[in-house]
């Protein structure tokens, strides 16, 4: 399911600042002649959970970040320091130019989103680190839309936590630091079951909470980091497996995801 075409946008940094300790807010806008283009092709609207790929100066391949946050043409990331990609992506100032191919790959499930507007029922985010990145952005378009977006989120230290009072706006947010983030999960559902789970974050967490969700019979989705070469389905580099009629098929994390449901995965 392609749900809208992307678009690779030559854009400007408008403001690039630390949130957490490795973690940086970087705002892209279009550069004047794009944003015409863009308006001509019917416009960009992004979904929570479809990420950019972003052309960084003196890199080979471009490297894919979550669309934390998508109005008025101005696209947010937030990047944390993982290696050379990341590191000058953060170390650019306002002003450098840069292209993104965006929005990419299929966003958390928009029909069943909808109905738990309709019915009124609850999302539940569960993230680690980096992780929460994509939720901020599905975490405020579903509290637009008059869902209760309850969230947990946790962080290696306090340094490294960003996030949580946006979180606030849209509910409750329990928040572990140093812990596992799980653990809150497992002793908020002794009081209440959320109509679906919203995930993203390291594979042992993900494989904790699909245990939970499994026991507890819950519909939940995880958006998934994996290596990329293309971005756009054609290299394979970032298949996968994922359990499919009892057995297992591989699938391509950039054009089949990156959101899949949690229970598909193949985890540690
Ligand atoms: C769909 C998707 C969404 C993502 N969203 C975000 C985001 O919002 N913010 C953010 O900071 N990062 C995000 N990532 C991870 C980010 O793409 C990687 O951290 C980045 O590509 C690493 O590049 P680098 O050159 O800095 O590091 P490299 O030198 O290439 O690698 C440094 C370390 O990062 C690991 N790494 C490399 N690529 C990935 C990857 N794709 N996923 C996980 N680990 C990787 C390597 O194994 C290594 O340990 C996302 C990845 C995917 C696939
Ligand atoms: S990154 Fe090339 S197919 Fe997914």
């Amino acid at each position: 399911m392609r749900v809208n075409k992307p678009f690779d946008v030559p854009m400007e940094i408008c403001s690039s600042r630390w949130i957490a300790n490795e973690t940086r807010e970087i705002i892209l806008a279009p550069l004047d002649g794009a944003s015409g283009v863009m308006r001509r092709a019917g416009g960009i609207s992004p979904l929570p959970g479809q990420f950019a790929h972003i052309s960084v100066p003196g890199v080979f391949l471009r490297r894919p970040v979550s669309i934390a946050g998508y109005g008025d043409g101005l696209l947010r990331l937030l990047v944390r320091r993982a290696g050379r990609g990341t590191d000058i992506l953060c170390s650019l100032p306002a002003g450098s130019g840069l292209s993104a191919l965006f929005p990419l790959g299929n966003p958390f499930p928009q029909d069943k989103i909808a109905g738990i507007a309709r019915s009124g029922g609850r999302i539940w985010t569960v993230s680690g680190g980096i992780g929460l990145a994509p939720l901020l952005f599905l975490a405020a378009r579903a509290a637009e839309s008059g869902i209760r977006v309850d969230s947990f989120a946790g962080f290696t230290d306090e340094k490294n936590a960003f996030g949580t009072d946006e979180l606030k706006s849209c509910g409750q947010c329990a928040v572990s630091i140093g812990g596992f983030v799980t653990d809150l999960v497992e002793k908020e559902l002794e009081k209440s079951k959320p109509d679906m789970i919203a995930s993203c974050g390291p594979a042992p967490m993900l494989a904790a909470l699909q245990r939970i969700c499994r026991e507890h019979a819950l519909a939940a989705y995880a958006s998934f980091e994996e290596r990329m070469g293309c971005g756009i389905g054609a290299c394979l580099v970032c298949n996968c497996a994922f359990e499919a009629d009892g057995g297992f098929a591989y699938r391509r994390v950039c054009a089949d995801g990156p959101v899949f449901s949690l229970m598909e995965a193949k985890l540690p």
